[in-house]
């Protein structure tokens, strides 16, 4: 497998283990890193986590942890436990929270902090009482979650050379799409190359691979891409 296929990270964004599980046996031999999000989790609970890990592929638990110090390290213990590579949890929660979330952690499980929804608006932070700018606010808080010993943050592709100036840690980003996919909602793209070259060290892909009448076509299609 080549360097640029360890990078990419495809999004299980599907109702069921069966249709995920499918889905890592159609990839198999090129990707090995995958996303669980809220939709597979709330469906099939950890039993989804522990059939992807059965494949020997890696797994990122998307759950974007916010709650109490207490519960969030307790949370994070539970995703120790499981056995995933990765992590995320809201940078929202404050230093207390964070650091509550690192230090529960028992494994290397790499802990990724989200910053500034990319849905959120200027307008949508002023309704909750922040004054920032959405950028801002976004490397404010990546500074927060690195002082409080975060492994790195997850961004939109348009964020990665803020952080990569201001920081060392890992940036892993979404809202990635091929030359040749269509966009789907997304707005404020960037190319897999581009996400790459801009510095992140993970790009996180969905529709452009799952919804792929050949997905391992799609894959091929976009380390050529990178590669070229
Ligand atoms: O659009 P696509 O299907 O490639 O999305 C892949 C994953 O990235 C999804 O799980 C989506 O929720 C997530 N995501 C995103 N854009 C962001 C943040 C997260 O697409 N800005």
């Amino acid at each position: 497998m080549t360097r640029s296929a360890d990078k990419i990270i495809v999004a299980l964004d599907v109702p069921s283990k069966n249709d995920a599980l499918r889905l890592i046996e159609q990839l198999r031999g090129g990707i090995s890193f995958f996303k669980i999000g809220l939709q597979l989790y709330t469906a099939e609970g950890p039993e989804v986590v522990r059939a992807v890990l059965a494949t020997g592929a890696k797994v990122w638990l998307d759950l974007k942890l916010h709650d109490i110090p207490n519960t969030v390290g307790r949370a994070v213990e539970s995703a120790s436990d499981l056995g995933v590579q990765m992590l995320t949890i809201h940078l929202f929660g404050g230093s207390e929270m964070i650091r509550a979330a690192v230090a529960a952690r028992k494994s290397k499980m790499s802990i990724l902090g989200v910053t500034v929804l990319t849905s959120s608006s200027e307008q949508t932070l002023h309704e909750i009482g922040i004054s920032n700018k959405p950028g801002d606010q976004v490397l404010r808080l990546a500074k927060l979650g690195v002082e409080n010993g975060i492994d790195g943050v997850v961004a939109s592709p348009h964020e990665i050379k803020s952080l990569r100036a201001a920081f060392g840690n890992k940036i892993a980003v979404q809202g990635i799409r091929p030359t040749w996919a269509k966009p789907d909602d997304q707005k404020r793209f960037m190319t897999p190359r581009e996400a790459l070259e801009a510095g992140a060290d993970y790009i996180g892909i969905g529709r452009p691979i799952t919804k792929h009448p050949t997905p391992r076509e799609a894959v091929e299609k976009i380390l050529d891409e990178i590669s070229e």
